[in-house]
């Protein structure tokens, strides 16, 4: 009989407890690989597989971020591209303007600090970082007026750093894109 004192006694509890707790530990882990792999195949969740870079010293001047090539433009395949670039404390264009029932990429960029890109009433919500592209796919199912506030925050101006974006229908949209022409890129900044 060992007392409850015995040195062999408590370094048996010791080891059963440990096992216990290692046990525990391994099943956690497996839960939670067995999670990540089940939402990775099923609901093709993954971390970015590509990054863009971009040269912030010369966004203004030339490539794809200068400021007449800002806004909405209608791709070949009839998808939409909208181009847009964040900075102290504003984006630009102030106000994007997209089709409903038509794919949308936007491709974003920041022109100093991390801001934050999110889209009212809809999953659209990332980080704008210098130096990087910052790309999303949507289609928006009905027209309206959505609310696109930077929410990270950026300095003092912050909280006033927001922009609206206006779903118009498909029809009224091709036609103003038709009419401003391939060179010319949509908005709704009055
Ligand atoms: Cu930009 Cu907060």
């Amino acid at each position: 009989m060992s007392s409850p004192t015995d040195p062999h006694a408590s370094a048996d509890v010791a080891a059963r407890v440990e096992r216990r707790w290692a046990i525990a530990m391994v099943l956690l882990v497996s839960v939670l690989v067995a999670m990540v792999v089940y939402t990775g195949l099923h609901w093709a969740m993954m971390p970015p597989s590509r990054v863009e870079t971009v040269d912030v010293t010369s966004l203004h001047m030339s490539g794809e971020f200068v400021e007449p090539n800002l806004g909405s433009a209608v791709e070949s395949d009839g998808s939409v591209t909208v181009r847009l670039i964040a900075q102290e404390y504003s984006f630009t264009p102030q106000c994007l303007l997209v089709p409903a029932g038509v794919p949308i990429t936007f491709r974003a960029t920041s022109a100093d600090v991390i801001h934050g890109f999110l889209i009212t009433d809809t999953n659209l919500n990332s980080m704008v970082e210098p130096g990087y592209v910052s790309t999303f796919r949507t289609t928006f199912d009905r027209t309206g007026d959505h609310l696109m506030p930077c929410h990270e925050y950026c300095g003092p101006g912050h909280q006033g750093m927001w922009a609206h974006v206006k779903v118009i229908d498909k029809d009224s949209f091709m036609q103003m894109a038709a009419q401003a022409g391939n060179a010319r890129r949509l908005s709704c900044v009055k």
